[in-house]
């Protein structure tokens, strides 16, 4: 098994429907590969965990280093791994709301770490606790049987 985390910078900004097609084809190709992860998506960056066998986490990296939809990718990880930490997603986005319209609703504090609304580029290759964090948060929710929360902070979209 082997784990990837990278950032990047949007070329243009994503709306709904395109980071919906984004995941779909994501999650279709990865998921005929035996590769999954986490794709998260602010205003201006991209930060996705890819997980899987070796080769093919290679070959999806190397298509999606090629993709004109964003610029700037900064390989922050890139390493043998024991086990996934997003088990059964193939490729979820999760693309977060702006400060603004989060609701007043109490949400899980973990969620609301400050540096979600930081440009990520600014966190270096700490950026990857972001990942470890949102893995935990996760499997916490499923454990809870209620991954509602998410979608508090995130549109969550999950092919
Ligand atoms: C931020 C970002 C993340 C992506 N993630 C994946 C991915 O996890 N898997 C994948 O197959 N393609 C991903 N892509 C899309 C690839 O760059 C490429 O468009 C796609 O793999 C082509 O698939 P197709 O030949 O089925 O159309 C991503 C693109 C971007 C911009």
């Amino acid at each position: 098994m082997f784990r990837l985390i990278y950032t990047s910078s949007q070329s243009s900004s994503f709306d709904r429907l395109g980071f919906e097609q984004l995941c779909d084809t994501a999650s279709r190709n990865n998921h005929a590969v035996g590769v999954g992860g986490l794709l998260l998506c602010n205003d201006l960056e991209f930060m996705q965990c890819l997980e899987g066998p070796h080769n093919a986490v290679a070959s999806i990296y190397k298509r999606i280093t090629q993709d004109s939809r964003h610029t700037d990718i900064r390989l922050l990880m890139s390493e043998p791994a024991s086990e996934r930490l997003f088990n059964n997603w193939s490729m979820v986005g999760l693309a977060i709301k702006p400060r603004s319209v989060l609701s007043a609703e109490p949400i899980a504090y973990t969620l609301l770490d400050h540096r979600l609304y930081w440009p990520w580029k600014s966190l270096g290759t700490s950026a990857v606790d972001l990942m470890f964090e949102y893995a935990k948060v996760k499997s916490e929710l499923e454990k809870a049987g209620d991954t509602g929360p998410l979608s508090k902070v995130f549109e969550v979209y999950q092919p």
